[in-house]
């Protein structure tokens, strides 16, 4: 507990001018300080802050407060924790952690901050940084950006870094658990990351907590980024990089950007854009999606423009539809990453194609979709209906979904009730009866029922894929008839995520998928399940093989009725429904 004197003491004797304006430009006016309030979307200076008062107070936003509460407000950190921190600029020390779980995360957070420095003097001094520094310089990253990020260099020697953290006292254990050093085969400890450009990663309160290292020679055929293994202060799921010192710029703009890598936020910041974070190479997820809506309404997702950066678009959606938010996207010309972009058109250009461009994301995932459309090639086509469905799948309204298909409609040049019909819902129109005039109707179009061994063959094929990446590639190739049935939905969704997780992870299989990746809860339940299943067995190939065939023949049989209703109303259909048969080999 925090003795209530002490609190007292803060608000009467720290400055609150003094510490606002570290967080934000203040202007005196006559007695008064005033600033641009960072707790509401404003441009205007409305926020006073009253150094005789003791007090900030928004008149536009009416939040106001003592200086604790500004810093409290502010960081995003606790009362308590914002005490201890206002504590220290009047010379007392607080020991907020008498728990020992918190005096344990002290230790790491101390070992990381002297690994930091480490690499950042190591890059600086030593002859190997000149070559590091080579690479930086030549990738346009300056002197300046180098201490902004506080990028470093691991020595390619086996255990400098270990030897200068026993100098500092740090535990050999907590080195380990950090992964900063590592076991060889021979029993000796050695450094983790050897022979590469450090990038800190900073917690959203701004203090080390991982690192991730990049190879600078181009004989090294080793990852091209290495990043510290989770640990007691890391979570890859919970950390955006650059998210510190981004959020002041994101609360005042009221927008943030997220991208793929951090040296495309490096760039954005050669561009003037500072409020911009980057994932850790994972999906987004909901803590990360908690963490910007905290500070700000407006998230633009700038991903890569390949399957992969539109795959984690879609994614990023779905669980931002949780927040009841909508992203918007920014898909740069050509699919370059915003790295790529400044090193070709300059940062001007950059500048000015991140802040004008952001695509609502039904908008951009549309764009997506027809982009690629090839109109007289009918697998295009019904590639592209599929694409836009997938969308509307999500938790959209009905207004979004009759929008989109309006507007499909119109591109592909096929009647709405059509296409209607194909997502699953049809609107049958009653004859109006004199009596009791009953409404239009929307009701689920009937398929016929599903044998229960296709459900049983995706179940299989699940279990076996999460096993095996090859067996994934098997499924791809064979499976891309793209035609969910709404009832297979759930099982075509996890299928398409674990591919996605494939595809952005080197792992020969997905077992970690469940924990490590963005599922919903129904999608979570679902694969858990079918992991359970004991009478499944994941190592049998040929029992994998007979369910693709399974489900190969169930996709064909229902193409063929389709074809055989379609057909009877129009018959120059038949011709299209040859070339998608043509098309699926097993
Ligand atoms: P990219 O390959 O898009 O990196 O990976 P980049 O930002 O363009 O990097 P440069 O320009 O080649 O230096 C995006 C992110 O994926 C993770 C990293 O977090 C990276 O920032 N990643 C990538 C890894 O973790 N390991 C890898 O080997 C590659
Ligand atoms: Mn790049």
């Amino acid at each position: 507990m925090i003795d209530n004197k002490i609190v007292k003491q803060i608000i009467d004797e720290v400055n609150i001018v003094d510490v606002v304006s570290e967080y934000l430009p203040l202007t005196q006016k006559g007695k008064g300080f005033w600033g641009v309030c960072p707790f509401h979307h404003d441009t205007n200076p409305s926020m006073s802050v009253s150094a005789e008062k003791k007090m900030f107070k928004c008149f536009s936003c009416n939040t106001g407060g003592d200086v604790i509460s500004f810093v409290s407000k502010f960081e995003q950190i606790s009362f308590q924790e914002a005490v201890v921190k206002l504590a220290k600029r009047i010379g007392i020390t607080i020991n907020l952690y008498n728990d020992p779980e918190s005096e344990k995360k002290k230790i790491y957070y101390d070992a990381m901050e002297e690994a930091a420095n480490f690499y950042e003097f190591y890059l600086k001094n030593s002859k190997e940084g000149l070559a590091a520094l080579k690479y930086l310089h030549e990738r346009g990253i300056s002197d300046e950006i180098i201490s902004k990020f506080r990028i470093g260099l691991a020595p390619n020697g086996t255990n400098y870094l270990h030897l200068a953290l026993n100098e500092h006292k740090i535990d050999m254990v907590v080195q380990s658990e950090l992964g900063l050093v590592s076991q060889n085969p021979q029993g000796e400890i050695v450094d983790s990351f050897r022979n590469r450009i450090m990038f800190p990663i900073t917690n959203h309160q701004g203090s080390v907590c991982a690192f991730s290292g990049r190879i600078f020679n181009s004989t090294d055929k080793t990852a091209k980024y290495i990043n510290s293994i989770e640990n007691p202060i890391f979570r890859k799921s919970d950390i955006l990089y650059n998210f510190k010192n981004a959020s002041l710029q994101a609360r005042s703009l009221n927008k943030m950007y997220v991208f793929e890598g951090f040296m495309d936020v490096i760039a954005a910041y050669k561009a003037g854009v500072t409020n911009s974070v980057a994932t850790m190479g994972t999906a987004l997820t909901r803590n990360h999606i908690k963490s910007l809506l905290g500070i700000c309404d407006n998230v633009i997702l700038c991903f890569d423009g390949d399957l992969a950066g539109i795959n984690a678009t879609k994614k990023a959606n779905l669980v931002f539809s949780e927040f009841n938010v909508m992203p918007t996207c920014i898909a740069l010309p050509e699919g370059l990453d915003p790295d790529d972009f400044l090193k070709k058109y300059g940062a001007d250009a950059l500048n000015n194609a991140l802040s004008t461009g952001a695509l609502n994301v039904y908008d951009y995932l549309f764009k997506v979709a027809v982009d690629n459309l090839m109109i007289d090639d009918v697998k295009s086509v019904e590639n592209c209906k599929q694409e836009v469905f997938s969308f509307l799948r999500g938790n959209v309204s009905k207004t979004s979904v009759e929008f989109y298909l309006n507007k499909l409609s119109e591109i592909l040049n096929i009647s709405l009730e059509s296409l209607m019909g194909d997502f699953g819902s049809v609107r049958v129109e009653h004859t109006p009866n004199t009596e009791d005039n009953i409404p239009t109707k929307v009701v689920t179009r009937k398929r016929n029922k599903i044998p229960n061994k296709v459900f049983k063959a995706y179940e299989t094929i699940i279990k076996c894929v999460l096993q095996d990446k090859k067996l994934y590639l098997e499924y791809v190739k064979v499976i891309d008839l793209n035609i969910p049935n709404v009832e297979l939905i759930p099982y075509y969704t996890v299928l398409l995520q674990i591919g996605d997780y494939y595809n952005q992870n080197n792992n020969l299989n997905a077992v970690d998928f469940v924990e490590n990746y963005y599922l919903t809860d129904p999608d979570r339940e679902l694969i858990n399940k079918i992991i359970s299943k004991e009478e499944i067995d994941a190592n049998n190939i040929d029992a994998f093989r007979q369910c693709l065939k399974t489900l190969y023949n169930f996709f064909m049989d229902d193409l063929k009725k389709k074809m055989l209703e379609d057909v009877k109303n129009d018959y120059d259909k038949y011709d299209d429904y040859l070339m998608l048969y043509k098309n699926k080999t097993l």
